[in-house]
């Protein structure tokens, strides 16, 4: 062994990407494979982005704004909160992890509900945190079990709404509940990387409970919704002495130019992306249904994506989508997540899983 690495860190599982397409075409021999993998949006980014993306890139010889001023103060206007309750990162998993190296030390808990989004676990074993996993019931964040799970030694609990990969959602109320039962040494990350593709009701504005709860972090992310993986800007919204403390982990200049504007430009076209949004929110409702009455257990999708609980089957289902050049992602014994795309894609993977079921032994 080169060096002597932290053993935290040697032991530490490299994050899995969803496979690439490219990958499934060589592995299976087949062509035109499709991603369905990783929760990408099925449009590149809205024309007057890219046009801000291509006038910003004239100026990559200069190091971008490390504090993000101006996107910062314009996501302030937009939610209507003030601008130190606001900081960016790289995507938010990099918020994440900082807001685990800014408040977990080694020995403390980090509670989540499980499974839920894979990097949870990976940011914790950096920080030499203890984890506690409280499963899922029905697919769903049991925050009362959650809640139960929190001891005085617990420095942050996630609530993942929707849930990846499980796409269910918990009312605002529950969450109310939840936080009026932690004491305000944890922290409590709402993680709302899907929270534009949720329809259902009982999910009200967070922003609203900031204000209330000085121990709140919320999430988000220009990744989904505004299309914007493959640049990396997140945000997180809190209280400005956690926001300072988060703020203080951002590695220098982690948020680039090119991220800056697009985030910017992407938010004054916030109409567009909402018409985009409604198109995959639609593409949804059709796959469930589809599914559904094909009488697979769906549970209710919140997000880009939809979930089939497939447990002992998810592995040889997923190979067999796979051949067929429809990339899942499969959770082993668990289930399979399928991200929602455009209705082509969505209408090969409906496909292909027909012809994939009907194989099965
Ligand atoms: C629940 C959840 N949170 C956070 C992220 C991180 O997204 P990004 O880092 O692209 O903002 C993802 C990505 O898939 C996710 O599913």
């Amino acid at each position: 062994m080169t060096g002597r690495p932290r053993p935290s860190i040697a032991a530490l599982p490299a994050y899995k990407p969803g496979r690439s397409a490219a990958a499934a075409e060589a592995d299976h021999g087949v062509a035109d494979a499709i991603k369905l993998a990783s929760n990408e949006a099925p449009f590149g980014p809205l024309p007057s982005v890219a046009e801000a993306i291509a006038l910003i890139a004239e100026e990559a010889n200069l190091y971008p704004d490390h504090g993000a001023a101006e996107l910062r103060a314009d996501l302030a206007r937009h939610l209507g909160i003030r601008v130190d309750q606001v900081t960016v990162g790289a995507g938010s998993a990099g918020i994440l992890q900082q807001i685990l190296l800014g408040f977990v030390e080694p020995g403390d808990e980090v509670a989540m509900c499980w499974p839920s989004f894979e990097a949870y676990p990976l940011f914790a074993q950096l920080v030499e945190a203890e984890q506690v996993r409280v499963p899922l019931r029905d697919e769903t964040f049991d925050l009362p079990a959650l809640a139960e799970a929190v001891t005085d030694r617990t420095k942050v609990a996630f609530i993942t709404n929707p849930n990846n990969p499980t796409g269910t959602v918990v009312g605002t109320d529950e969450i109310v509940t939840f936080l009026d039962a932690v004491p305000a040494t944890c922290i409590v990350v709402l993680d709302e990387a899907y929270d534009e593709f949720v329809t259902d009701e009982r999910v009200t504005d967070s922003t609203r409970l900031l204000a209330e709860y000085p121990n709140l972090v919320i999430t988000r992310t220009f990744s989904k919704a505004h299309g914007l993986a493959g640049l990396r800007v997140g945000y997180a919204l809190g209280q400005p002495d956690v926001i300072g403390m988060i703020d203080r982990t951002l590695v220098p200049f982690a948020v680039n130019a090119l991220a800056q504007a697009a985030a910017r430009a992407s938010l004054a076209a916030e109409d567009e992306m909402r018409e985009r949004v409604a198109g995959v929110v639609a593409e949804r409702s059709r796959v469930a249904a589809a599914l559904r009455s094909a009488g697979w257990d769906v549970p209710e999708p919140q997000g880009n994506f939809v979930w089939l609980p497939l447990m002992e089957r998810s592995a040889d289902l997923g190979l067999a989508l796979e051949r067929r050049g429809v990339v899942t992602r499969v959770f082993d014994d668990v289930g399979i997540r399928v991200t929602v795309s455009d209705q082509a894609a969505n209408d090969r993977f409906l496909t292909a899983l027909v012809e994939a079921a009907a194989e099965e032994t």
